[in-house]
């Protein structure tokens, strides 16, 4: 199947999205020039909730690949900006960090450890965070295009090595992504623990009063108590949201211990759904495939529908590049350069498939 004509646009913000990032500060970090207000005017998803409600297990679950850190405590201590690439059919899926443009990972277990070791890098092996965001692009046939934010778990306490401030370290940290209006919130919850004590909702409930941007994830469904379940929440009664609860039963640690694939997990999932006496009736609006999809669906008409404004955005970043290839001097041959060429390529390019298709 060839990709559709809104795939390869949201393909093509992804990609200039990432090129504004390797870019850096462009523009002397003012933040006033027309490509740090593209890379703002871009949605993205990130993943909020508390510690170990399962985040990044949603996440993994998402790509269909294993290759997050996860457990118990603080595991994820920097976010993480996770791009999914959608490239053709039958090509080979590999990921790249920005940190090492040259570097190709095939296996997915070594995207683990580097994940590990960068976090390392900065925070030391203490259970110390740091604001500064590792960025992965992910290249697969398999994913949706999406640009999507792990971020460290919410918490109520201190533990043993960590400064007192780090509960509202990592509360102002997971601000900066969900404060900005074209932020889309994965509210993660446990289905077993009460939804009215959920620090994903009440965090989304203030800066996302009306629910427009708030996805609710009702995670570990299968950990609930024996005769209680969690459709008061997905239905909508606990707590309303303006799109639909999406429940989830991810690996458990056990699965995870013993080395339980994604495929293996996602048909476990779907039986789980089709089986199930509470949420048989739910089934086909269940499952992280389903979130998956729902997520994608939602990012195209976002995007169609600020288009006008992001390809107003590109023009002025085109005149702005070409502005500055100019100073720079053609042909250009620092690397800067070749960024900036690339970037304003695919700036062409963008406006190009509009103007063909959708104008
Ligand atoms: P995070 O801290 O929010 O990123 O959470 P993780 O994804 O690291 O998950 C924390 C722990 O909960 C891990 O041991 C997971 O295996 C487990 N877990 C997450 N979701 C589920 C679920 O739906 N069912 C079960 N049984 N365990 C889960
Ligand atoms: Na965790
Ligand atoms: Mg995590």
């Amino acid at each position: 199947r060839r990709m559709t004509t809104m795939e390869s646009l949201i393909g093509l913000v992804n990609r200039i999205q990432r090129a504004c990032t390797v870019l850096g500060d462009y523009g002397g970090g003012t933040g006033d020039n027309a490509f740090n207000s593209l890379w703002e005017a871009l949605p993205t998803v990130a993943v909020v909730g508390g510690q170990s409600s399962g985040k990044s297990s949603v996440l993994e679950s998402i790509v269909g690949r294993d290759f997050l850190p996860r457990g118990s405590g603080i595991v994820t201590r920097r976010p993480l900006v996770l791009q999914l690439h959608k490239t053709e059919e039958g090509t080979e899926e590999y990921a790249e960090f920005l940190h090492l443009p040259k570097r190709k990972f095939i296996d997915f277990a070594l995207v683990r450890k580097e994940i590990q070791d960068e976090t390392d890098r900065i925070t030391g092996k203490s259970k110390q965070i740091s604001p500064v965001p590792i960025h992965l692009s992910i290249f697969s046939p398999n994913v949706v295009n999406l640009t999507l934010i792990d971020l460290p778990g919410l918490t109520k306490v201190a533990v043993e090595g960590q400064p007192e401030t780090i509960v509202e370290d990592i509360e102002s940290m997971v601000r900066t992504y969900v404060d900005k209006p074209n932020c889309i919130i994965l509210a993660i919850s446990p289905a077993n623990q009460d939804i009215a004590t959920s620090d994903a909702i009440k965090l989304a409930k203030e800066v996302d009063p009306t629910g427009e941007r708030t996805f609710g994830v009702l995670t570990k469904l299968d950990l609930m108590d024996k005769g209680t379940n969690a459709l008061e929440v997905l239905e909508g009664r606990s707590y309303k949201l303006q799109h639909p609860w999406v429940g989830i039963v991810n690996r458990s640690q056990a699965d995870i211990n013993r080395n339980a694939d994604m495929m293996l997990a996602r048909r476990k999932e779907r039986e789980y759904f089709d089986t199930s006496p509470d949420y048989g009736h739910l089934a086909s609006k269940m499952g992280s495939e389903y979130l998956a999809k729902l997520l994608s669906k939602h990012l195209e008409s976002v995007i169609r529908s600020r288009i006008p404004s992001i390809l107003s955005l590109i023009n002025k970043s085109i005149e702005e590049l070409e502005r500055e290839l100019d100073r720079l001097g053609r042909p250009v041959a620092v690397d800067a350069g070749a960024q900036l060429y690339t970037i304003l390529e695919m700036c062409r390019a963008f406006d190009k498939i509009f103007k063909e298709h959708l104008d």
